[in-house]
C-alpha cells in the first residue's frame, strides 16, 4: 500500500508522477472491491416485497439459478443475477444502468439483453397499464431479439415463485469473481490517445 498522498486539492495541479502513483492505486482498489460492492448492492433489493410473493433479491437468485441449471454460459448467469441490481439507485432507467456496469465484463449478447430486458418484460404487462406489449418489436431486427424474448420468458417473467429452490448468493461466488477479473471491453481511466 503507497503512503504517496497528493500535495494539491485541484486536480489542474497534478503532475505526471502523481498520476502514476494514483491510476494503479485506483485501479486495485476499484477491483479488489468490485464483486463485495456488487453483492452488497444485491442485498439492497431484500425486504420489501412491494405487492409480489418474494422480494426482488430472491427473484434475481431465482433468474440465475433457472439460467445456470438451464445450461446458460456464466455471462448470461451473472446477467440474470444482477439484471435488476440498479432498481435500488437507478429505478427509472435500472436496464441501462445493469447493462452499463456489466459490460466491460460480459459478451454483447448478454450486455444487449440486460440493457432491453425491461421493455421485452413490458410484453407480460404494458398492455395491463394501457400501453404497448409489442413495444420489443422495433427491436426485431436485432441478431439478440430473440435471446432477449427467451431471458424475459425463461430467467424473468416466471421468476416470482416463492417455492422455487434457489441457488444461494453464496453459490454465484466465483462465477462472480471469475467475470469480474475478466480485462475490461471498454476503454478504461487513462486510454492512450
Ligand atoms: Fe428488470
Ligand atoms: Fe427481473
Amino acid at each position: 500500500m503507497s503512503t504517496h498522498t497528493v500535495t494539491w486539492i485541484s486536480m489542474a495541479d497534478g503532475s505526471q508522477a502523481d498520476y502514476e502513483v494514483l491510476t494503479p492505486l485506483f485501479e486495485e482498489h476499484a477491483r479488489s472491491a468490485l464483486v463485495d460492492n456488487l453483492v452488497s448492492m444485491l442485498a439492497m433489493l431484500r425486504g420489501p416485497l412491494l405487492g409480489y410473493q418474494i422480494d426482488r433479491y430472491d427473484h434475481s437468485l431465482q433468474s440465475a439459478t433457472r439460467a445456470h441449471r438451464n445450461g446458460e454460459r456464466i455471462d448470461l448467469v451473472i446477467g440474470a443475477l444482477l439484471h435488476d441490481v440498479a432498481d435500488a439507485f437507478a429505478p427509472e432507467n435500472h436496464s441501462d444502468a445493469a447493462a452499463a456496469l456489466l459490460a466491460p465484463y460480459v459478451d454483447d449478447e448478454t450486455h444487449w439483453v440486460i440493457k432491453h430486458h425491461g421493455i421485452f418484460q413490458g410484453y407480460y404487462y404494458f398492455h395491463h397499464l394501457g400501453g404497448d406489449r409489442h413495444a420489443r418489436d422495433r427491436y426485431a431486427d436485432s441478431p439478440y431479439f430473440d435471446a432477449c424474448v427467451q431471458f424475459c420468458a425463461e430467467y424473468d417473467q416466471n421468476c416470482f415463485d416463492p417455492n422455487y429452490d434457489s441457488m444461494t448468493l453464496d453459490n454465484f461466488r466465483p462465477m462472480l469473481d471469475e467475470v469480474f477479473a475478466r480485462p475490461s471491453r471498454v476503454p478504461g481511466i487513462a486510454p492512450l490517445a
